[in-house]
């Protein structure tokens, strides 16, 4: 009886494979699976099989008129209502494709947590346009006619095509600092505020320089603001940014616009050691930057700052080279 329920088994699923529309279906159940089928004719055998072979023999009996019937629902899924091949089968309740969920850039969430930081210290945001003039980018900021900041070389400046003859010379703006002026002609102090924003200067790309990069501005101005102020703002923002044990080091250097003048560095966790890590610079705005925006520096103080933005992420995450910040490889980004 195993060799005749083999053969149905083998001969049924061959004949079914090629029935190719509803009538050979049709006709095919009956044969095999119908009232008078060769399933229903194999059942009375059962009886005649030796008593120690029966449930082996019954198992393989269940098998074959499973394995017939299922066969057979699926070539009847796959054959269209009209007897036409419908295509392969589809299994609509299996689970879809993960849809892959996008995030913001790691330098738009470090500048979101900078921002958020000096937001709770009491600084609004300031903004400026990219593309400056001369007097934002470096007159008004007491860079004098004549100093290499202003070189053609140093910085990016706009072709006059489409300009009427004579119009002043624009650049892309080589520092935030530029938000300092913008915002003190619009608005009288007292002001604090923070700008953080693009900058783009001609530099040869490596891991640590990109021609476009992105600084943090701060500038407050008040009455009888001093160094000691400047230097509480920036260990603060060190403190709840990169933790308790964050320290500020400032080292005596020179910025046209601000006097004194001093370099920033903040000690930072970089791969799971505290390192000083140098992040900009910083001062007491100069008394000709006051003038420059009418402001009276007999009675204004003011002290400002600029950091770098890539820096802070760079040595924060552990990004080894600048430029993959800006090569929007997915798979760098998705690390973040
Ligand atoms: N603008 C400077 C730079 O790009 C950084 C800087 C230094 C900003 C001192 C300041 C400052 O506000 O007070 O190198």
């Amino acid at each position: 009886m195993l060799d005749v329920l083999n053969r149905m088994h083998d001969e049924g699923l061959a004949q079914l494979a090629g029935a190719g529309d509803a009538t050979a279906l049709e006709a095919w159940r009956i044969k095999y699976l119908g009232a008078k089928g060769a399933l229903k004719a194999a059942m009375p055998m059962l009886k005649d099989v030796p008593k120690g072979q029966k449930p082996a023999v019954g198992a393989r009996l269940n098998e074959v008129k499973t394995a017939l019937e299922s066969a057979f629902e699926a070539r009847k899924a796959t054959l269209g209502s009209d007897g036409a091949i419908a295509g392969p089968l589809v299994d609509v309740t299996e689970p879809g494709l993960p849809m892959g969920l996008g995030r913001r850039h790691i330098l738009s969430r470090t500048i979101d947590e900078i921002t958020e930081v000096f937001a709770r210290m009491g600084f609004s945001v300031a903004t400026g346009p990219e593309v400056e003039d001369e007097f934002h980018n470096f007159t008004a900021l007491n860079i004098p006619e004549d100093h290499p900041a202003r070189d053609s070389t140093d910085n990016f400046y706009m072709g006059a095509a489409g300009r009427p003859p004579n119009a002043a010379p624009l650049l892309l703006r080589s520092q935030t600092s530029t938000v300092q002026i913008r915002t003190m002609e619009k608005q009288p102090p007292p002001l604090k505020v923070i700008a953080c924003g693009r900058v783009y200067r001609p530099d040869t790309h490596d891991a640590t320089h990109y021609s476009m990069f992105h600084q943090v501005e701060g500038l407050c101005v008040d009455r009888g603001v001093s160094m000691v102020d400047l230097k509480t703002a920036l260990v603060q923002f060190a403190r709840a940014y990169f933790g308790d044990k964050a320290e500020v080091r400032t080292r005596p250097s020179f910025f046209p616009f601000t006097e004194p003048s001093a370099e920033v560095d903040m000690k930072m966790k970089v791969k799971g050691e505290w390192k000083w890590v140098e992040l900009g610079g910083c001062g007491m705005v100069d008394p000709n930057v006051f003038q420059a925006v009418g402001i009276d520096p007999e009675e204004w103080t003011g002290y400002a700052f600029g950091l770098g933005i890539e820096r802070i992420a760079m040595r924060k995450y552990g990004i080894g080279d600048i430029r993959w910040l800006f090569e929007n490889d997915a798979r760098f980004l998705r690390q973040f």
